[in-house]
């Protein structure tokens, strides 16, 4: 099992005011940050990064949600990173959410639902590297 995982505060939750209390939920959970950018996604970043959904009819309106304002990309290392931080922010829609988890407690609905995780080691890989350079990575901590 991996020990890193690629994480977004997506632009509902930047907006709403709660980056840095996410951040600190993200540090209380055991995590280390290796690095973090605030940054607006282009449509072609956002079309890159969520590919994997172009067929699906929420598509468009995902692409449009990630670009709409400034988000916060960040690079986490923690072991069994991936299973860890999915458990830390809860289901995808924030009604089936667990308590305490971060969705449940800053989500607004299915799509406006304040953070991303990665959802295999594979994939963790990818998103880091789609954001930063090894160059920009904290060294293992
Ligand atoms: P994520 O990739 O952002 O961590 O979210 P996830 O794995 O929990 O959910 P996924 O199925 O990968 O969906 C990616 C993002 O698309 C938006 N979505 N909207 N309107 C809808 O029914 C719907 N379903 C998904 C959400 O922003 C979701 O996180
Ligand atoms: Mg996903």
């Amino acid at each position: 099992m991996g020990n890193k995982t690629f994480a977004i505060i997506k632009p509902d939750a930047v907006k709403a005011g709660n980056t840095g209390k996410i951040y600190d939920r993200i540090l209380q959970a055991g995590f280390n940050v290796l690095s973090a950018q605030l940054l607006k996604m282009s449509e072609v970043q956002a079309k890159g990064f969520y590919a994997v959904h172009r067929e699906r009819p929420f598509f468009g309106d995902l692409v449009k949600f990630m670009t709409s304002g400034p988000c916060m990309v960040l690079a986490l290392q923690k072991d069994n990173a991936v299973e860890s931080w999915r458990k830390t922010i809860g289901a995808t829609n924030p009604e089936d959410a667990d308590e305490n988890t971060i969705r449940r407690d800053f989500a607004t609905n299915v799509q406006e639902n304040a953070v991303h995780g990665s959802d295999s080691d594979e994939n963790a890989e990818k998103e880091i590297a789609f954001f930063f350079s090894d160059g920009e990575l904290l060294s293992d901590q």
